[in-house]
């Protein structure tokens, strides 16, 4: 017998605010608990969890709604075994705003289909020349860095994967054509943090609609060109790839992947290797460390199978991510009523989930605070303590699709950053971090000693 249809109606029904029964706060009015989270969401977890346990109400990114936390609930949630948790509605009033239609923005049957869709994009012979599309990209970089005067690693990493983003996505070289991608993509993210919501002149959100607009028509009649191409891009490999009845999967459900891709991998990537570079500036150990694995490579840039040998740089980059998850907070949002650790939830109730207070949890690992990779080597794996102890990725049918694409980026950027230069921070450096927009340290002047 055909598995039943989810009934949709769940799609049109406002977001339940009844959430008294829950105890928990809704912060100061209008901003809630958004301000906090910028620089202490730590702080906010814990104290979430102190005073009120794994389920608590919560008011964020101006949405009532419940925290919950806790490994247990995490498996149940991502993996929903009773299709309760709507990922489409949980993240409609943000990311939806601009992203709508994107494969995150789509629950069950639908979501199912665009993944089928998008995994031609991901497969290991895709990745093989990803790598060789990057890397001249990376080196070009790389090669002006130690001539930028009062040199911030954040405003440069992000110029340099917003051009390897334009080459490797959507397969456009550097010139007006990737700029205005860039920009237009540039200001939808800008657009998701306007506090007006309204297409007004001079307004973030105006702007970025006109930006969506932008991509939306550019994606549109690209697609058919991509089609007749032999591009290995990966908008040009969504293009042509076919469904189960050998027909090109639709122009409209193309369109709203290739603007979304950009989104997941763009501030994602910059996050982490922000991160893999501090820490490693700070404990030049572990610079030194990934340094000699790479010189041992011999080659001045890595190929597909040089990934595998990297197990250093795997080590600090999943460190880096287990104290600072580039996603730090993620969205769904309950279909029926149902209990979660004991209390009850209503329909239609936001739920938000995060993985720092579970990377850091005392029960999985040793000296949670500490930067240890070696926690990651297989005689200690820590990270295998539960299968929602480390979650950087989510997990679930949602899981990242980029995963592997993010583990080759930051290893091909880190390979080349390391064989060229030594860094450092100055002495006594200290900074604070921020978790929103996306995490980073707030500063990061690192100084550079060409070796190369
Ligand atoms: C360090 C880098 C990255 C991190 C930490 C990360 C994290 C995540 C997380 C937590 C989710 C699940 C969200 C949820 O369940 O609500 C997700 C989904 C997704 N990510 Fe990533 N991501 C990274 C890089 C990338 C890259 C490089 C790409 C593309 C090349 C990408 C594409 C996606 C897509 C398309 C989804 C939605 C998958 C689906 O709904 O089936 N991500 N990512």
């Amino acid at each position: 017998m055909a598995k039943a249809e989810i009934n949709k109606a769940y799609l049109s029904r406002p977001d339940n605010h009844d959430l008294d029964h829950i105890d928990g706060t809704d912060g100061i009015p209008y901003f809630g608990e958004s301000l906090k989270s910028i620089w202490g969401m730590e702080d906010l977890l814990k104290s979430h969890a102190e005073k009120w346990g794994n389920v608590s109400r919560v008011k964020i990114l101006h949405q009532r709604g419940i925290l919950v936390l806790g490994v247990d609930n995490y498996q149940k949630i991502y993996l929903d075994k009773d299709k309760n948790f709507s990922t489409e509605m949980g993240f409609a009033e943000s990311l939806g705003q601009f992203y709508n239609g994107g494969i995150l923005m789509k629950d069950f049957a639908d979501h199912k289909f665009l993944r089928r869709m998008m995994q031609g994009a991901f497969k290991n012979a895709a990745m093989k020349n990803y790598v060789a599309m990057m890397n001249p990209v990376i080196e070009a970089h790389l090669e002006t860095w130690d001539k930028i005067d009062n040199f911030q690693f954040f405003p440069e990493i992000k110029k340099a994967l917003l051009e390897v983003g334009a080459k490797v996505f959507i397969g456009v070289e550097l010139g007006d054509e990737a700029d205005q991608i860039n920009q237009a993509f540039q200001d939808i993210n800008d657009g998701l943090l306007g506090q007006v919501r309204k297409e007004w002149p001079g307004t973030k959100y105006g702007k970025a609609k006109k930006a969506e607009r932008y991509l939306h028509d550019y994606f549109s009649q690209e697609i058919d060109k991509r089609r007749r191409g032999d591009g290995v891009d990966m908008l040009s490999l969504m293009c042509r790839e076919i469904d189960d009845d050998g027909n090109f999967f639709a122009k409209e459900l193309i369109i709203p992947q290739a603007s979304f891709l950009l989104f997941a991998a763009h501030d994602t990537t910059t996050s982490v290797l922000n991160h893999m570079t501090y820490y490693t500036a700070m404990h030049p150990q572990w610079q030194e460390k990934m340094r000699e694995e790479c010189l041992a490579l011999g080659k001045n840039q890595i190929d597909y199978e040089d990934l595998e040998k990297m197990n250093v740089v795997d080590n600090v980059f999943h460190e880096s991510l287990r104290l600072r998850p580039s996603v730090a907070f993620v969205a769904r949002r309950t279909i029926n009523a149902c209990e979660i650790d004991g209390v009850q939830v209503p329909a239609d109730t936001m739920v938000f989930l995060s993985p720092i207070m579970n990377h850091r949890d005392p029960q999985f690992w040793s000296d949670p605070e500490t930067f240890d990779p070696n926690r990651f080597l297989p005689e200690r794996a820590e990270h295998k303590g539960h299968s929602f102890a480390y979650h950087p990725f989510g997990g679930g049918a949602h899981k990242c699709i980029g995963m592997h694409f993010a583990v080759m980026l930051s290893k091909t950027f880190m390979h080349q950053m390391l064989i060229k230069y030594d860094y450092s921070l100055p002495t006594n450096f200290k900074t604070r971090f921020e978790w929103v927009p996306l995490p980073k340290p707030a500063k990061l002047p690192i100084k550079w000693q060409r070796r190369t």
